[in-house]
């Protein structure tokens, strides 16, 4: 059977400057630079963003090598600690300016159209150090500022614009769960980071509007959306799972959407003594900054009991866990190597949800995909890796992902994280994604099956099934 996918479809990749490029000729340490010269020993075998794939450097080979797996379109960000040299004023780096420059203008001389995303967890340090970072509201405008060079450097050229990606996953890694520097432990200040970020996005939305002089041009944000299920029909677990979706998915979409945080959430933040500070004018800029477009980063959903202990128990500091716990549901599929769950289905919810509770709004999947460790092991005697599973684990998320659309969800394409095996945070290279393999010590790359299997989905712009 074939599936054929709306006019236009985006079939792409995503991936980002700090994961891809390597840190040559930067000025500036964002807090993963940063992090890695201090403590090498919490990246996975003391791999960091040193060389990342080596982009900078091999951007015209790579951009080649994308366009042999059939991609018309790719997301990589801009790095606010590669293009401006004085965050204060946002003067800019003419190195950084050439190199984007040069990076856009070969992806549209290959047919790829750019999406370009701003902020992808890299926060200047030196920001973080003086300011507090995301805590601060100056740190917020200082942003907008370099949204603003981006914007009007680029904007002739570059119609797909993005604040940032997985927020959430900043307020999770720096203020609560600890897997992003400086390991932060601190419920309010973590709402108050997720405001804060919120309003950067609206902030450089409203920036956007102003400036940007593009017909085509339009702006979102990237959110990780992780749809939570209860574990059963049981009114406690219905409670939990509402909250959590409410905190993980809610707490953007709803604001970035709609332009208004969800009363219930609001309440609950209140009752507990954790609300965020914003003032009127704030709230205003959110209400009238909408985007104009969604990227859904989807790879696992998450699943939801009642909480073990009464919401009532003594903690040291406000946790979101105090409303749930994770469910590890009996017989779920999983990719056990990564820890995460496979489920497809997911992706229906969510362009669903999107059509139904989000006024419908043109959206694309931004990042789906699947990590296999030790993939060298499926490399065939010509080193090609031979990965059925990823092709298998694509086409079963396309196959709900059509579904959606033909029930009238606005999904404008589907980007696989990612193009060329990438620097993963602190998993360093431990998990690949990519369409093309890259060996990190030689920096070769090489197509995988699942690449060569994609330009014929792509060229078609159908699925056979
Ligand atoms: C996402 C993130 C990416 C990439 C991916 C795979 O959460 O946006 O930067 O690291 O996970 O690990």
């Amino acid at each position: 059977m074939n599936l054929q996918f709306p006019n236009g479809f985006s079939w792409g990749a995503a991936t980002s400057g700090p994961q891809s490029e390597g840190r040559f000729n930067k000025k500036h340490a964002n807090v993963f630079d940063h992090w890695f010269e201090v403590e090498p020993e919490s990246f996975h075998n003391q791999v960091g963003p040193d060389v990342a794939s080596n982009f900078y450097n091999s951007y015209k080979e790579d951009i080649k090598l994308m366009k042999e797996v059939g991609l018309n379109s790719v997301r990589t960000s801009i790095q606010w600690t590669r293009l401006i040299d004085d965050f204060e004023t946002a003067t800019l780096n003419q190195d950084g300016v050439d190199f984007y420059n040069n990076v856009i203008d070969e992806l549209l001389a290959n047919d790829i159209k750019p999406f370009i995303n701003l902020h992808h967890f890299d926060l200047p340090v030196e920001l973080y150090d003086k300011y507090g970072g995301w805590e601060s509201k100056h740190v917020v405008d200082l942003f907008v500022k370099f949204a603003e060079q981006c914007f009007k450097l680029f904007g002739d050229r570059v119609s797909e614009w993005f604040t940032h990606n997985e927020p959430m996953v900043v307020v999770d890694g720096q203020y609560l769960y600890q897997f992003h520097y400086p390991k932060v432990v601190d419920g309010k200040k973590a709402v108050q980071v997720a405001f804060n970020l919120q309003l950067a996005s609206s902030k450089a939305v409203a920036k956007f509007k102003e400036v940007n002089t593009n017909p085509d041009g339009r702006i979102g944000i990237i959110l990780n959306l992780t749809p939570s299920y209860p574990a059963s029909d049981d009114p406690a677990d219905q409670k939990a799972a509402n909250f959590a979706n409410l905190w993980f998915n809610q707490i953007f979409l709803d604001p970035s959407i709609l332009g208004e945080y969800p009363a219930e959430l609001v309440e609950i933040l209140e009752n507990d003594g954790v609300l965020f500070e914003a003032t009127k004018e704030e709230l205003a800029i959110i209400k009238e900054n909408t985007i104009d477009i969604l990227g859904v980063n989807f790879y696992h959903p998450h699943r939801v009991k009642q909480p073990d202990v009464s919401p009532d128990s003594l903690r040291f500091n406000w946790m979101p866990v105090k409303y749930f716990d994770n469910y590890d549901m009996p017989g779920r599929r999983m990719n056990i190597d990564r820890g995460w769950e496979i489920y497809p289905k997911a992706l229906y919810d969510i362009a669903i949800n999107v059509k139904e509770n989000y006024g419908n709004i043109a959206w694309f999947v931004a990042e789906n995909g699947m990590g296999v460790s030790n993939e060298e092991l499926f490399q065939d005697e010509t080193g090609v890796v031979q990965d059925d599973y990823r092709i298998n684990f694509i086409k079963e998320h396309l196959t709900e992902l059509h579904k959606g659309i033909e029930e009238g969800s606005n999904c404008i394409g589907y980007h696989l994280w990612t193009p060329i095996d990438c620097w993963s945070w602190s998993n360093a290279y431990k998990n690949r994604y990519g369409f093309i393999a890259n060996n990190i010590h030689t920096q070769v790359k090489t197509i995988k099956k699942s690449g060569h299997w994609f330009k014929d989905v792509a060229d078609n712009n159908t699925l056979e099934i």
